[in-house]
């Protein structure tokens, strides 16, 4: 069952190719108007624009076979590549092209709705995701195993933990087998059971030449199972190469001690 479903990529062919990506969010905010402003614009409020260039001309291309690690500040517009690259935004400039079938695994419970059970979850999820019934079901028993949430699976997702909703979100976005599994901060709420058991299953994908993107503030686990890491602040491409070269670079700018990075693993 494994060998049919192997990745059909060569290690090194491209998987994502990312070309002077800019992305702008443009928010209209109300501002309260003062006493003064209110007598001036006869009681109306000020509209203000907020502008906030979150992605500037980055450059980056991601090979098969391969996990690359994404560190950076909070704002630093991690999220906003990973949602560019899965395609839920639109970039502002430059291009991304994509070279096989995405999952993305973004932080806790997006896509799940609070009042199904899981398994229901995961039934609408594999049908939105294009599969049949068919292949969900034979999928189920898997993704149950995998989540390991004994009979939670069948209660509603609003009484599930954090790191309940995300052992199952993980389980799914790992057994639908993409070619190219991006995880946003999914896996932070996991146990240590449950890291263990999604690094070694993220190893797996490794090997089998599948492409992979792990966004985490967790820098042992990013050292530990990337083969290139690329570190972003206020929306650039800062640097990228070696893990252990970059995330060092990347503590000392955070001016944090090693065993203050090493307590909020992932
Ligand atoms: N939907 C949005 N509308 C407007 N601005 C946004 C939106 N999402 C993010 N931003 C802004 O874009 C910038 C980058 O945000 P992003 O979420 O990509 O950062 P991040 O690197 O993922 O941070 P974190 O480590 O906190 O997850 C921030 O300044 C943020 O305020
Ligand atoms: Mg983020």
């Amino acid at each position: 069952m494994q060998s049919e479903s192997n990745s059909t990529h060569i290690p090194g062919e491209l998987a994502v190719s990312v070309q002077h990506l800019g992305l702008t969010y443009t928010t209209t905010i109300d501002r309260r108007p003062t006493l003064k402003a209110r007598v001036r614009t006869l009681g109306r409020g000020t509209k203000h624009t907020r502008v906030v260039r979150a992605l500037d001309d980055i450059m980056m291309d991601v090979p098969y076979g391969s996990v690359l690690g994404i560190v950076g500040a909070n704002g630093a517009g991690k999220s906003t590549l990973m949602r560019v690259i899965s395609g839920i935004l639109p970039p502002s400039q430059g291009r991304v092209e994509v070279y096989g079938k995405v999952s993305t695994l973004l932080a806790l419970g997006v896509g799940f709705s609070p009042t199904l059970s899981g398994r229901q979850n995961v039934e609408l999820g594999g049908l939105a995701a294009g599969m049949t019934r068919k292949e969900i079901a034979s999928h189920f028993e898997e993704i149950a195993d995998f989540a390991e949430l004994g009979d939670a699976i069948e209660a509603p997702m609003r009484t599930y933990s954090s790191g309940m909703f995300a052992r199952l979100g993980f389980a799914v976005a790992v057994t639908v087998r993409p070619d190219i599994l991006i995880v946003d901060e999914a896996l932070s709420t996991g146990d240590a059971h449950f890291k263990e058991k999604s690094l070694n299953k993220i190893k797996e994908l490794r090997s089998d030449a599948r492409a992979l993107i792990l966004v985490s503030h967790g820098l042992g686990t990013i050292r530990d199972v990337c083969n290139e890491v690329a570190w972003l602040d206020k929306g650039k491409l800062i640097k990228r190469g070696e893990p252990n070269a970059v995330v060092d670079a990347y503590e000392k700018f955070l001016k944090v001690g090693k065993s203050a990075a090493i307590d909020e693993d992932i």
